[in-house]
């Protein structure tokens, strides 16, 4: 990753730009022309049909926290708030998978086994792959708005740590353990602390 700098200004224009953690929670963010049981069904699928995998539970859990933001009236939406804030917790408490209902999070999401994940995105794309010990977050307590995006069918190996405004660009893996701090470009395979593009998967070598 030595071509792109911690914060580009087109990234940071775009993490100013965009509206604060707590606005993006105002309406469900569940992904669009699919209804709520159906996307329960393909987050199934996507986990094996593993009704009781952990990581099922808590997208489902984040699947139901954004579809009672769609209840109307506000008055109905609040024993579906009261549901989803204990289901929430009782994720955390038990999944240890902490995954809040503002992140945007695309279809065929699997998370893998369970623990230590904190997943606080500004978006997770379609078909990306997550494992424990993962944790997505801001880089520093005065930047709380910069948050990573994940885009389609990122592959993120166990204990990746990836923080601020960064793009992890699609179709990339992240090795294990790995401490992404700037963006990473689409198609590359990313590892070690701070992480650097180890290979390009177009064949193209990057040093
Ligand atoms: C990143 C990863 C996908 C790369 O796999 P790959 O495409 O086969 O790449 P290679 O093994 O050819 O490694 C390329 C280079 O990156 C290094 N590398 C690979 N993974 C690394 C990692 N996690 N941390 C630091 N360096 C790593 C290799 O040592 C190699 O360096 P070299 O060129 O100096 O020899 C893989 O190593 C990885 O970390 N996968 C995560 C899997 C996981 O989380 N499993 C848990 C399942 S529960």
């Amino acid at each position: 990753m030595t071509a792109h700098p911690a914060h580009p200004p087109a990234d940071l224009a775009a993490a100013v730009a965009a509206p604060p953690a707590h606005a993006r929670g105002g309406v469900s963010q569940n992904p669009p022309g699919i209804g709520f049981l159906a996307l329960l069904a393909e987050d199934r699928r996507t986990h094996d049909g593993k009704w009781l995998e952990q990581g099922f539970w808590a997208i489902a859990v984040h699947r139901f926290g954004n579809w009672r933001m769609g209840v109307r009236p506000r008055l109905l939406r609040l024993p579906f708030s009261v549901l989803y804030k204990f289901l929430n917790k009782w994720v955390e408490w038990t999944c240890g998978i902490t995954l809040p209902y503002t992140v945007k999070l695309g279809r065929r999401v699997r998370i893998w086994h369970h623990g230590g994940m904190i997943l606080h995105a500004r978006s997770i794309g379609d078909d990306v792959h997550v494992r424990q010990n993962t944790t997505f977050g801001v880089a520093r307590r005065d930047r709380l708005d910069e948050l990573p995006t994940i885009e389609d069918r990122v592959d993120i190996g166990c204990g990746a740590v990836i923080v601020g405004a960064v793009t992890v660009g699609h179709d990339s893996l992240i090795g294990a353990n790995a401490v992404v701090l700037d963006d990473v470009p689409p198609h590359s395979v990313a590892a070690g602390v701070p992480a650097k593009v180890v290979k390009m998967l177009d064949g193209v070598a990057h040093g």
